[in-house]
């Protein structure tokens, strides 16, 4: 059966068959949202790079169409995005409506300094569903080997198109604006900044409300290998974009969209409508095992979209991340409330299957460690923990089930802050856990592979004298395949 396959992800995105990497486009455009992803129509490794394509009304549930942008005359599609041409800047929209274009990387595989990477467009005049590739391709070419992942959107302060786009080996993004998105001037470049260790691709721009009613600009960028994790992972800058140059605000540290090993080359939506928060997804895999994950007929999912907004950290500010699950809830929200007393070492919250969601919220406590343990049977879990004395959160899969390769049996950490809450949001599905902690500002996806769909929670507690009280809530959620 299609969608039931053992690990097949019920409340993420997966194609029916074959690869996956990077989601691609992102966009709202008349009533749908558009899910583009780099895809092979041909296989379950990577290769053949094209646009696979898939549209919802509600952001989860997910019809898959076929293949918008394929592989042609040589070349691969890489990633990149997609605007609505409301005014039909570029010409390339039919009687005078609206159209979709899409601004991406033409690949020209080559050994070494042989490889041609420049940046493409191509027009749809039907809601996605066929395109056109511009007779004048490409449109911005350096001759250069690694140069990619254009990420355009529309911007109010100068009225132009502004494009962020990878110099993967220079750890830079360059800047280009145009009024056309054809013609492209290089206004700045921002970096090397931060972590530098591996290539950076996948740069996206976006403006986020924050706490005080203001709005403030992130710049994401992924880096492969060399992130926090090891691997592929993202970190982001906060800071002011003037519609030309881009700069972190002083002092603030580096921080990363996810703590966890598996979510990268998240982009956020274009075109939402008026008063949706902007709104990031990312690829749930990491370049170090991705393509040995044990999937049939598929390989690669992608994560669940996540809300963004800027909240206060200090003197500065911080992301917080809040997953779109509501509309699966599936009946009313279970309460928890469960107090382990003075010397109690663990508990038993709540047994589901997954997909699930839980909300937990634990008291102050002078437990040197405490958190929860989602087994799916008697020797395989995973535990979602704070550890007080480190001054960390953590999600721990070295049990959770079975190992595609190396650098996957690992525990992901990421530095708590004493001021915030401990409370943790988890999203399970059959082969992934994703944790939203301390109000969100702390994201941390990974994917596990346990030998079944059953979730029973445990609380558990190290050190410390006191009672613990934790509350909170469940629900079971929906599966997105009907
Ligand atoms: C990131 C990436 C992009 C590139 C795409 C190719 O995962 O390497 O830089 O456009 O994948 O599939």
């Amino acid at each position: 059966k299609p969608y039931a396959e053992p690990y097949r992800p019920q409340v993420h995105f997966s194609p029916r068959q074959n690869w996956t990497n990077d989601p691609n486009g992102l966009v709202h455009f008349d009533g749908e949202y558009h899910l583009f992803f780099q895809y092979n129509p041909f296989g379950d490794k990577w290769g053949h790079m094209s646009w696979g394509h898939a549209v919802s009304s509600d952001l989860l549930h997910w019809k898959e169409l076929p293949v918008a942008l394929p592989e042609h005359d040589g070349e691969m599609i890489f990633t990149g995005s997609v605007v609505v041409d409301e005014h039909n800047t570029s010409g390339l929209c039919k009687d005078g409506k609206p159209c979709m274009v899409a601004i991406y990387t033409s690949h020209r595989p080559g050994n070494g300094r042989e490889q041609r990477e420049s940046q493409s467009i191509a027009s749809s005049q039907d809601r996605g569903r066929t395109w056109q590739f511009y007779a004048g391709n490409p449109v911005l070419d350096l001759d250069m080997a690694d140069f990619r992942d254009p990420n355009v959107s529309w911007n109010d302060q100068i009225h132009r198109w502004v494009m962020a786009v990878a110099l993967p080996n220079e750890h830079k993004v360059a800047f280009y604006t145009s009024t056309d998105l054809k013609q492209w001037a290089k206004v700045s470049t921002f970096g090397p900044e931060g972590a530098t260790g591996g290539q950076w691709e996948c740069p996206d721009l976006l403006q986020v409300p924050a706490d005080g009613g203001r709005k403030i600009w992130a710049l994401k960028v992924g880096i492969n290998p060399g992130a926090l994790q090891g691997g592929s992972g993202e970190q982001y800058f906060l800071g002011n974009f003037d519609g030309r140059e881009f700069h972190s605000l002083p002092g603030t540290p580096v921080r990363w969209t996810d703590y966890g090993k598996d979510s990268y080359c998240a982009i956020s939506f274009n075109h939402l409508p008026p008063g949706e928060k902007p709104t990031l997804l990312g690829w749930m895999s990491n370049w170090q095992y991705a393509d040995k994950l044990p999937t049939q007929p598929w390989r690669g999912q992608m994560t669940l979209p996540r809300r963004v907004v800027a909240v206060k950290d200090g003197d500065s500010f911080v992301l917080s991340e809040d997953p779109v699950t509501a509309p699966l809830h599936d009946g009313a929200a279970r309460p928890i409330r469960k107090q382990l007393a003075a010397k109690q070492e663990i508990a038993e919250l709540l047994s589901l299957e997954s997909p699930m969601e839980m909300q937990l919220t634990f008291a102050p406590t002078d437990a040197e460690s405490f958190g929860v343990r989602l087994y799916s049977d008697d020797s395989h879990w995973t535990e979602i923990g704070f550890d007080t004395a480190g001054h960390v959160v953590y999600a721990d899969r070295i049990h959770a089930g079975v190992s595609p390769g190396e650098n996957f049996l690992v525990r992901t950490d990421a530095r708590t802050v004493a001021t915030r809450p401990w409370n943790l949001k988890i999203v399970v599905d059959r082969s992934s856990v994703e944790v939203f902690a301390q109000d969100g500002t702390i994201a941390m996806t990974n994917l596990v592979l346990p030998p079944t769909s059953n979730v029973k929670a445990v609380v558990f507690r190290e050190g410390g004298t006191k009672a613990i009280a934790v509350s909170g809530r469940s629900w079971r959620l929906k599966s997105i395949w009907g």
